[in-house]
């Protein structure tokens, strides 16, 4: 390739470059404006949507007994059995924690420890597996083969009831969010390297 075709390729990534600036910014101000989607910064300060949704989660009946076990001094919290990482006091701390993995599970469940809450899809994901019999059947983590069926706990059992039509929805609106808001995150840096690994060729 010549040195002059070379410098026009550059002017036309960088074309594109700019092109694609502006572009993101719309799609996140949509975003925001329609309340699908939190910003995935995990301080929720409100400041993204998906916190909103975390906030009408656990106000329902079934998500505010929780904080009754997974919270630092929870009066249900056992060492060693009950997972450690979930910190359900509120919106806040749910879901700072719930970006994070799986701790502190034993016996049945230790192979599911480092196991992240939210995955790259519902059916990946260890808070929707912790609900659903069919997702936990099927729940298939890459580098966690055991963490699977009864492996993973039933938050049915725990809670003393199954989680009403409209809790389940929130809650998969949640997840959703999130997952929706990590891929977002990841979006800009692939860009990135896509198109360093062209200009290289
Ligand atoms: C009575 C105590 C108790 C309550 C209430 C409770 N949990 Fe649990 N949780 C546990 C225990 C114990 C485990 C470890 C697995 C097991 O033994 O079932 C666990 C495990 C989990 C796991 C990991 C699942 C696994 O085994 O890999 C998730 C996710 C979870 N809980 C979420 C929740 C959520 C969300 C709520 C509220 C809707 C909740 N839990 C309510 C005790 C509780």
């Amino acid at each position: 390739m010549t040195r002059t075709s070379l410098r026009s390729l550059f002017a036309i990534l960088f074309v594109f470059a700019l092109a694609a600036v502006p572009l993101t910014g719309c799609d996140e101000t949509t975003t925001d404006t329609t309340g699908t989607g939190g910003d995935g910064d995990g301080d929720g300060d409100g400041d993204g949507d998906g916190d909103t949704t975390l906030d009408m989660l656990i106000a329902t009946s079934e998500f505010s007994a929780c904080a009754g076990c997974h919270a630092p001094g929870a009066p249900g919290f056992v060492d060693g059995t009950t997972e450690a990482t979930q910190d359900w006091t509120n919106a806040d701390t749910a879901l700072t924690t719930l970006m994070g993995t799986a701790s502190g599970l034993g016996g049945l469940s230790e192979s599911c420890n480092g196991v992240p809450f939210i995955g790259s899809s519902l059916d990946s994901s260890l808070l929707i597996a912790a609900f659903d019999e069919n997702v936990r059947a099927n729940f298939d983590v890459m580098g966690f083969p055991d963490c699977t069926g009864a492996a993973i706990g039933d938050m049915t059992l725990q809670i003393g009831t199954a989680l009403s039509a409209a809790t389940e929805t929130l809650l998969e609106t949640f997840v959703q969010e999130q997952i929706d808001a990590n891929a977002l995150y990841a979006e800009d840096p692939s860009w990135a390297y896509d198109h360093w690994a062209f200009d290289h060729e």
